[in-house]
């Protein structure tokens, strides 16, 4: 990233404004907690690890004008359900005693777990393989660096010639206007596709693995992330072509034992309907749309921390890697 993804200046929050990217690279400013909750909300700030790092730093804010940091962290933690980051963070902020100081060990910890998956990551991909991703698991999902994508980098930094499909990720096309401006922005051979095109070219052999960041994995290893990586999975298997998620171990919520009981995220019928200010659909028509989908744990080859690469079962592997 030319800036941070997000960071603390002088007393208040600067983030890159994600909402207007590729179009307009901005900044802005939060100083109040209801102003972080907003910019989590309405995806200004994305990502499972970024959006933890908002939460923690929006806490600092939040508790100099208020009492209670219980109500601050709750607040937060109503911003958005699904990744697990969100809570993760807010927990270890409401254990501290130096909210700030912790928070910035959150981000610290989360640009070393970042390059280290880039580093374990980098071993499953070979000379000249093209790799398909869905939504945006890079630098701007994370502190820095990314997930996903830091598989990717690291491999491209280390002298591997790859190339990405990226799924455009419909409805708010953050393949499309992120990972494809972010995989530009560091020299990777990037081509678009939209979702549904991405059966065609794993048929036509063009892809040799997908990879894909997580928001939350469960004990068993099923995996919640951008809704459509569950097609992605399935697309993956009936053309034998390995699926890994790649996400640091602050993704892992053991406390759950399958990915039945993730909380999925509902967004507004507008999204769909009008996402970028053009109406594409009849008004008053019926809309669904969850944010994420749960790729179960056989569909996954393998999960990429920042401690190294789990394998099924992941009862055990993952048991051993832990927060
Ligand atoms: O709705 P978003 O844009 O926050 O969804 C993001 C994703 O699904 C990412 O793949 C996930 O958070 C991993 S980010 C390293």
């Amino acid at each position: 990233m030319p800036i941070p993804t997000i960071e603390w200046v002088d007393g208040r929050i600067h983030l890159i404004d994600q909402t207007l990217l590729p179009n307009e690279f901005k900044q802005i400013y939060c100083d109040d907690v209801e102003s972080v909750w907003e910019a989590i909300k309405s995806l200004r700030v994305r990502g499972a690890p970024a959006i933890g790092i908002a939460g923690a730093l929006g806490a600092v804010l939040g508790i100099w004008k208020s009492t209670e940091l219980k109500k601050v962290t709750d607040y937060l933690a109503t911003s958005r359900p699904t990744a697990v980051n969100l809570f993760w963070a807010l927990t270890r902020i409401e254990q501290t005693g130096v909210l700030l100081d912790e928070a910035q060990n959150i981000i610290e910890e989360d640009r070393a777990r970042c390059r280290a998956i880039g580093q374990h990551g980098l071993n499953l991909l070979r000379n000249g393989d093209t790799i398909l991703t869905h939504c945006n698991a890079g630098g701007l999902a994370t502190s820095d660096y990314g997930t996903a994508l830091a598989v990717m980098f690291s491999a491209h930094e280390s002298g591997k010639n790859i190339s990405v499909y990226a799924d455009e990720t419909r409805p708010l096309l953050q393949g499309a206007r992120l990972t494809a401006w972010e995989l530009m922005q560091a020299g990777i051979d990037v081509t678009l596709i939209c979702d549904n095109m991405a059966a065609q070219v794993m048929k036509e052999g063009k892809i040799q693995c997908a990879i894909v960041g997580a928001d939350r994995i469960a004990a068993n290893g099923d995996t919640a992330n951008k809704i459509g990586t569950y097609n992605v999975a399935i697309l993956a298997k009936v053309h034998d072509i390995p699926f890994y998620v790649a996400a640091p171990t602050s993704t892992l919520d053991l406390s759950l034992k399958t990915g039945d009981l993730i909380p999925i995220e509902q967004r507004a019928a507008e999204e769909v309907t009008e996402g970028f200010g053009s109406r594409t659909a009849p008004e008053g028509v019926k809309v669904y749309s969850p944010a994420f989908d749960v790729t179960p744990a056989h569909l996954i080859t393998a999960i990429i921390t920042e401690k190294g690469i789990a394998h099924p079962p992941y009862e055990e592997s993952l048991a051993s890697q832990g927060d």
